[in-house]
Order: C-alpha cells, then structure tokens, then sequence
C-alpha cells in the first residue's frame, strides 16, 4: 500500500463475519492491482455520513450489505434500472463523485444457477423468503423468462408485496403467494422445476433449524438452491440431497455477484477461481 492504493469496501451492520474482504483482495493481488478492499461496520443513523465518506475520500465503490440494501437507494445520485426494479443496492460505483447504486445479486444468482445447467425460461420455481435477497431472485428469474413463481413468505404481507411488485413490472409472469407452512408449499411444490431458499434461517451459527421441517414435498428431479454459503451443507439442503433433489449451494451466487462487483469498479475480467477458492479457504478457517 502506498499514497496510490485505491480503496473499495463494504458497509453493512455487523460485517466482521463477510466473505467480501477475503474474496476481493485476492482478487486484487491476483490481477496485479493496487487496490485494497475493507470492511466498515456502519450503523443504520451513520449510512448517510459513509456515503458521504465514499464520495469525500474518493473510495472507488463500495458494497453494501444487510440491513442497508434498501436504505441507501435514496443516498445515491444514480441507480441502474434492474436496481431500481429490486428496489435493492448492493454495489455502488463511484463516477467522479457521482454514486450509482447497481445490483448484482440478480446477476450472481442467475450466473451460478446457468453455470450449473438450469435455464428458467418458461419453468415454474417456489421461492421461500420475501426480503431483499428473494426480490433479487425473483427479478432476476423473472428477466430470464420464468413462466410461473409462487413466492412464500413466514410474513404474507411481505410475499403479496413482492408478487404485486412482479406482477406490475413482468405481466407476463404468472405469480402467486403462500405461507411458509408445508401445507402451503407442497401443492406449488409439486408443479415446480426450481427451489430457491433465501431465507436466513439454517445459516451459521445457527446451523440445525430449516425453514421447512417437512420434507415429504421434495422430490427426485427438483432442484433446490440454498443461497445460505455458510454452512455450504445447511440442514434443509442435506434434507434436499437426501430426497434426491439435485442441490446447489450459496457459494456460486456469492462468487458471481463479487465478480460482477469487480468487474463494475476495474473494468477488468474477474479472476472466478482465484475468488472462488479464497472464500473456499475463509470457510475452511
Ligand atoms: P435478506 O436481504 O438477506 O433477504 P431480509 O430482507 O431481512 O434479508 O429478509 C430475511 C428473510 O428471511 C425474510 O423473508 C424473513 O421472513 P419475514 O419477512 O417473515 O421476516 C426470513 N426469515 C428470517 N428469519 C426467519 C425465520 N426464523 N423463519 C422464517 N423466515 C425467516
């Protein structure tokens, strides 16, 4: 690091526990930058001030994480219109002084899931979870063609929401809404190619709950996406694999959305394996 060293980061509350760091900083060495990448811990009464420091300090870009992904929309001076459409910011690039709030979850999501060989158009996916990590999901499906989304929600008022939201920017997607209980989900179940579980629950440390403690409703040939990457084997995905779903882990989405990040800020290529086995490692330590 010299007075060259550019800056990026993340802001979310708490942060100690992010990939992010780890992940771009190899990123970083592996392409020969000097670039750095922090983690800033920023309260919600502080965000406006971190904004500030990006613009005031010059930082590149910066990520943003849990709970400010909806608050810092309003802070920006720009927004992409899928973020728009999300309702959601989870990289900001810094244009001369100018912040533009991008989300590339949807991109990440997408990424990793055609990577493993599944193509949404014109198939039927249940999503449980209606937060900020379901909207990105659901758009993004929903931009590839989905045909059919029933969204499930522990709050309905969340998951009638989100399917409004879809229903008035995607007419042509057939979507609905449940309850997160088994006797709601089994019958979209049934119909469906495609399980997207983004809720927090199973995540470390709390590791032995599942957002569904009934499995009768998985079934050989569904495929299931946690988007939980720590654990990378949460106890709903083994119960998945077990059922002889074909399941696929939060690692991907994780990787894709970071390199599309990198790829905003540099304009350079993302070293995918590089990043990829720094989180890898992270989570082995
Ligand atoms: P994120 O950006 O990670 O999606 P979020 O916007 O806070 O975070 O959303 C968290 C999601 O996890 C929501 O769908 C939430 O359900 P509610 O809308 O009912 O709060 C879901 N969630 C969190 N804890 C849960 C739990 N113990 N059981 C079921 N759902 C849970």
């Amino acid at each position: 690091m010299d007075a060259r060293t550019k800056l990026t980061g993340i802001i979310g509350y708490p942060v100690e526990h992010s990939f992010s760091p780890a992940m771009h900083n190899a990123a970083f060495v592996a392409c020969g930058l000097n670039w750095v990448y922090l983690a800033f811990a920023v309260r919600k009464e502080l965000l406006a001030d971190a904004l500030a420091g990006v613009r005031g300090l010059g930082l590149v870009g910066i990520n943003v994480t849990v709970p400010h992904k909806e608050e810092v929309l309003p802070l920006l001076d720009e927004l992409d219109p899928l973020a728009a459409r999300i309702g959601a910011v989870n990289t900001v690039v810094n244009e001369g002084g100018r912040l533009k709030g991008y989300n590339t979850d949807a991109y990440g999501f997408l990424t990793s899931l055609r990577e493993e060989g599944f193509d949404p158009a014109g198939k039927k996916a249940v999503i449980l979870g209606a937060g900020g990590a379901a909207r990105a999901v659901a758009f993004g499906l929903a931009g590839a063609g989905l045909g059919a989304l029933v969204i499930a929600n522990r709050s309905p008022e969340r998951a009638r929401e989100l399917a409004a939201a879809l229903k008035k920017n995607i007419p042509a997607l057939q979507v609905e809404w449940a309850r997160l209980r088994p006797e709601e989900v089994a019958p979209a179940l049934r119909e469906a190619d495609l399980l997207v579980q983004t809720t927090s629950v199973g995540m470390y440390p709390k590791i032995d709950v599942s957002p569904l403690e009934d499995y009768s409703c998985l079934r050989p040939g569904l495929w299931v996406y946690d988007l939980v990457y720590n654990p990378r084997q949460t106890k709903f995905l083994k119960a998945a694999r077990a059922a002889g779903c074909r399941t696929l882990d939060g690692l991907g989405m994780l990787v894709h959305q970071g390199a599309a990040a990198f790829r905003l800020w540099t304009g350079l290529q993302p070293p995918l394996e590089v990043m990829r086995q720094a989180v890898v490692e992270r989570l082995g330590a």
